[in-house]
């Protein structure tokens, strides 16, 4: 076990054991577990790539080249947290709302485990009292207006000490500080496949996912600093729009429309 991770004692995350304890129809079903991948995303991609149901899991203890957003490595060292990829095959429309999809499952998973309640921070990461304990992100292939695929990558701090990890002590959480004990990772895996199926299938029925995503967002009402490319916008965070677009209102009255994949934020 690396340092800075701390074992809970239940380790058995193989396929056979989670799938024992999955309550889903597709989410998880097809589940493969690897001790270390250079990125889930990688593994998941192939996977897809290669036709593999709608619903399977990556899910490895170890990233030696785990990705964030815009291009930023992902701190994925061995044992003790969630580290995960789920395929899946929505429609554009679809797509462009699976962050919502899956920050919503994640706050819900968060909720089988800890008092503390997770907020959203636009665009997509979770966090609880202000500091990330969960970051997001999506990859897909469009064949013109037709999704072939698309991958949903979480990285959520389960067993995980920030503190032992100098770029990112400040900024970062984990349910093992939060909740100031080791947590099981089973059963928040569980909750968080089976969220995922729920929310997913609620979008794929056409049901407003968007309004309670928006309820969960921490960003609304703040003052902002977001950069999208080489552009650079102030002002404060008025609403997002149903394909989860932020509205930032600048100081000389005029609104800007952020886009998730192309923007990040900070708050002032
Ligand atoms: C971010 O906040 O920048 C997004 C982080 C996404 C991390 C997850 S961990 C599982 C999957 N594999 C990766 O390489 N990245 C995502």
């Amino acid at each position: 076990m690396a340092a800075g991770l701390l074992s809970s004692g239940d380790e058995d995350l193989s396929p056979d054991n989670v799938k024992r304890h999955l309550s889903t129809r597709f989410v998880g079903q097809a589940f493969h577990y690897f001790p270390s991948v250079t990125s889930t995303m990688d593994v998941a991609r192939a996977l897809a790539v290669g036709g593999a149901p709608e619903g399977s899991v990556v899910l490895a203890e170890e990233q030696r080249q785990g990705r964030g957003r815009l291009g930023r490595a992902w701190l994925s060292p061995p044992g003790g947290n969630l580290t995960l990829s789920i395929i899946l095959r929505p429609t554009l429309r679809e797509l462009s709302r699976l962050t919502m999809v899956a920050s919503l499952a994640v706050v819900q998973a968060i909720r089988q485990v800890a008092t503390q309640e997770a907020a959203i921070k636009w665009p997509n990461d979770v966090l609880i009292s202000g500091r990330k304990i969960c970051g997001l992100l999506v990859d897909s292939q469009l064949q013109g207006e037709a999704v072939e695929w698309a991958v949903v990558g979480i990285g959520l701090n389960v067993n995980m000490e920030p503190a032992f990890f100098p770029e990112i002590a400040d900024s970062a959480t984990s349910l093992y500080r939060e909740l100031g004990r080791p947590v099981e990772r089973l059963p928040v895996l569980i909750a968080l496949l089976a969220s995922m199926e729920d929310y997913y299938v609620a979008l794929r029925l056409g049901k407003p996912i968007q309004r309670e995503w928006a309820r969960r967002l921490e960003t609304v009402g703040k003052s902002v600093v977001a950069r999208e490319g080489n552009r650079v916008v102030e002002g404060v965070a008025e609403a997002v729009d149903d394909e989860g677009h932020l509205l930032v209102r600048r100081s000389d009255g005029t609104l800007v429309h952020l886009v998730a994949g192309e923007a990040t934020l900070r708050r002032v």
